[in-house]
């Protein structure tokens, strides 16, 4: 099948790549001409693993493509998919529709003959019907537009293998639709693999993606905030993870307490969420969504509180040390992340803060160039009074910690190095006998 994919993020270079892999001719569409250039080029603009190898085999094969010419795209294909962001609008809770609207805006008058979009971005629920009557207003004669909704999951970090293999499908259809076979022809690699394919209506389409999200928000919340029991008594919130995790009807999964969610989808969608809902007129519906993101931000507070305590209630000129930026092992994306932001809050109190992180070096400079960035973990540990572990990178979780002793600053306060493992990702037990004091969220 032709299709294009407007939006070339994580979520549209992932989608148009894949697409074109599962044998499909795919043109990805942006507006940025330095990330078509960039594509077109055969490289990611941002650290997804097995992204750039996939991009380039598809391009090599003729089957990809990229463009700014939204004229090329209209005769291109008449399947087009939309995968542009949705951030934050400043200053409220709401999201900001304006790309997707601006896609529809400005594709409707290009196109001629009977055309599909397919949006995959995660939008306000009503979205996708206003979309339908904006392209109806911007369609010529003898042209129209079907909107239909198809929401993606992938997750950063496995966002080929989460399209590839999705596992389920969605597709949301107005009344009379009949974007369903169309649909299915595009997936059905997956389809032949059995993955649940689901027909719903626009608006539940919508709000499916949004609800995974809010979920998934307050799963991780949950035990953040059963962690500021633990912490309270003495217990274990790992232990207890494991333990209620083991109930099937609560899975281990997203019970990983710790520095709490961050991200360009977690935090921004349970806001949006609450703004739709009040617009609508439920909001007392999803008011507790608000106490989810105040456990969540309350984290990253108390991982700052912990340092300064540990370095014996002052952190004004001392050597701190953060190991992450990303908002999660294997990213590049520092948007609203729990590890940067910790790294500010240390430096904003007063703290010498290095930070080291194996991808995310470049993004977070750019958005907090004050802090020191080393080139590898060895140089940020040296000097070190107190390393904290914020993201829960592989190659941290598998440091040395007799090797990393030898290289900090040695007995701040408690006559040993302080380790605060912000991810409860470290070896407890290697880390106490290589004699460091061991702190971490939710244990005692
Ligand atoms: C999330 C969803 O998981 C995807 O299904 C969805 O498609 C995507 O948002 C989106 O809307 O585009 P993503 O933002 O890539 O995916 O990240 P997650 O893997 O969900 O992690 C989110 C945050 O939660 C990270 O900061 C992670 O460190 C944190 N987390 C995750 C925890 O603190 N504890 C856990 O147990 C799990």
């Amino acid at each position: 099948m032709r299709m294009t994919v407007f939006g070339t993020g994580y979520l549209g270079a992932t989608h148009a790549a894949c697409m074109a892999e599962l044998g499909h001719d795919v043109l990805g569409v942006d507006v940025d001409e330095a990330k078509i250039k960039s594509l077109t080029e055969g490289k990611v603009p941002f650290f997804e693993p097995g992204l750039p190898e996939l991009l380039q085999r598809n391009l090599d094969s003729g089957r990809l493509g990229f463009t700014t010419d939204y004229e090329e795209a209209a005769q291109f294909a008449n399947v087009h998919f939309i995968g542009v962001g949705t951030p934050q609008k400043k200053g409220s809770y709401a999201a900001d529709t304006t790309y997707v609207r601006a896609v529809v805006e400005s594709l409707a008058p290009l196109i001629e003959g009977e055309h599909l979009v397919l949006g995959k971005s995660t939008v306000p629920v009503g979205t996708a019907a206003q979309l339908q009557a904006l392209a109806d207003e911007n369609t010529n004669d003898g042209a129209s537009i079907e909107v239909a909704w198809n929401p993606e999951f992938l997750r950063e970090g496995h966002a080929v293998k989460d399209t590839l293999r999705p596992d389920r499908i969605v597709l949301g259809l107005q009344e009379g639709g009949n974007a369903e076979a169309l649909a299915r022809e595009v997936y059905a690699d997956a389809l032949q693999q059995d993955t649940p394919f689901l027909v719903v209506d626009l608006p539940t389409a919508e709000l499916v993606k949004v609800s995974a999200n809010a979920f998934l928000a307050t799963k991780i919340s949950f035990i953040n905030a059963v962690s500021e029991v633990c912490e309270t008594v003495g217990a274990d919130v790992t232990a207890l993870a494991d333990a209620i995790g083991l109930d099937e009807r609560i899975g281990r999964k997203f019970l990983g307490a710790g520095l709490g969610f961050g991200g360009g989808c977690l935090p921004k969608d349970i806001r949006a969420f609450m703004a739709r809902a009040g617009e609508l007129g439920a909001d007392q519906a999803m008011s507790f969504l608000r106490e989810v993101d105040a456990i969540n931000m309350r984290r990253r507070e108390k991982m700052v509180e912990l340092a300064r305590q540990e370095l014996g209630g002052s952190l004004l000129g001392r050597n701190v040390t953060v190991l992450g930026a990303a908002f999660k092992p294997n990213s590049d994306d520092v948007r609203d992340s729990p590890a940067l932001n910790v790294a500010g809050s240390l430096s904003l109190s007063g703290a010498a803060v290095t930070v080291f992180d194996p991808e995310a070096m470049t993004n977070a400079q750019r958005l907090f160039p004050t802090l020191n960035y080393a080139e590898s973990i060895e140089e940020a540990l040296r000097g070190a009074e107190i390393v904290l572990v914020a993201t829960e990178w592989k190659e941290f979780q598998e440091l040395d910690p007799e090797w990393a002793r030898t290289l900090v600053a040695g007995e701040p306060v408690h006559g040993k190095p302080i380790v605060i493992d912000g991810r409860n990702c470290l070896n407890t037990e290697a880390w106490k006998s290589a004699g460091w004091e061991f702190r971490a969220l939710g244990r005692g």
